[in-house]
């Protein structure tokens, strides 16, 4: 399976990292296309990667064309390639915000996978959400599915509204979780705990109670029952987290998120 990249930043990346640690495909079998050049010098030498400047050039070498560039750039890389592409071909799509239907006109393709995927990806964590349209053959997405979860979990999705949605909740969601333990951090040090056993503190307890929930059988409403006694200290954060309505807080949050994923479809 020959995979070609059009952008090599962050993400693409990631991505490449983890089909090459899970043993997908071979350097030699991988190309990254990108304007910039010292992205290209350090994936050669990180990888061992095929590099190049030339877009037209590496989607000709590849089975699956990986778009990774920002959204920004994705019109003038759509222009640059379309009619580009051969039967047998498939066009993996991360760049936020860009519908299957802008992408098929763009391209002048039909056979197309796009994904959202979050930052943890970077390091084998991320969550991916993705959808296909209907020229995707079962082989085709199996191998597509067995580089997304590379990265972490992937969830197909056949309503492509979903990947919208998904932005708001595990696209953004990093950020959320970020601001929650960073406010904790805060909190500690106003305390009087010493900055770097207050990082230590949160970063175990975040990953401890995710791990915990994850592996356990109960709702997150019971392991939170669980924590809590009776006019104990936990009752008393709660009581200040429920007063200031925190769930409804989170829910204007997601769906101020969601609205502007949906503002900056294209
Ligand atoms: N980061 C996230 O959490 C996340 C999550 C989901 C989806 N995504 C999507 O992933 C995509 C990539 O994000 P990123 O954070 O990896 O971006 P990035 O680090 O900026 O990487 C994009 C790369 O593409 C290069 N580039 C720009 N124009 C190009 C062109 N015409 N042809 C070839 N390469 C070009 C850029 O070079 P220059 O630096 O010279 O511009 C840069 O090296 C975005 O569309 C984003 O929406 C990101």
């Amino acid at each position: 399976m020959k995979i070609v990249f059009i952008g090599g930043g962050n993400m693409g990346r990631a991505m490449l990292s983890a089909i090459l640690s899970e043993g997908l495909a071979a350097p030699q079998d991988i190309m990254v296309s990108d304007k910039n050049k010292e992205i290209l010098k350090q994936l050669k030498q990180d990888f061992d990667v095929y590099i190049t400047e030339e877009n037209i050039e590496a989607v000709s070498r590849g089975d699956i064309v990986v778009l990774a560039v920002k959204p920004q750039n994705i019109d003038n890389v759509m222009a640059e390639l379309k009619g580009r592409f051969n039967s047998g071909q498939l066009v993996l799509s991360i760049i936020a915000g860009r519908s299957i239907a802008t992408l098929k006109q763009g391209l002048g393709y039909k056979t197309i996978i796009r994904a959202m995927p979050n930052t943890p990806a970077q390091i084998g964590m991320g969550m991916t959400v993705w959808t296909a349209t209907e020229e995707i053959t079962e082989k085709q997405r199996a191998s597509v599915g067995s580089i997304l979860k590379a990265m972490g979990r992937e969830l197909y999705v056949t309503d492509e509204q979903y990947i919208d949605m998904a932005t708001a909740i595990s696209g953004s969601g990093p950020a959320y979780v970020f601001l929650f333990m960073q406010s904790l951090i805060d909190a500690a040090v106003d305390m009087g705990l010493p900055p770097d056993a207050a990082r230590q503190l949160v970063l175990q307890t975040a990953a401890g109670s995710v791990e915990y929930a994850a592996r356990s059988d109960k709702e997150l409403a019971q392991l939170r029952q669980m924590v809590t006694s009776p006019g104990g200290t936990t009752a008393e954060a709660l009581k200040i987290f429920e007063k200031d309505k925190f769930p409804e807080l989170v829910k204007q949050a997601v769906a101020a998120a969601y609205k502007r994923a949906k503002e900056l479809r294209s």
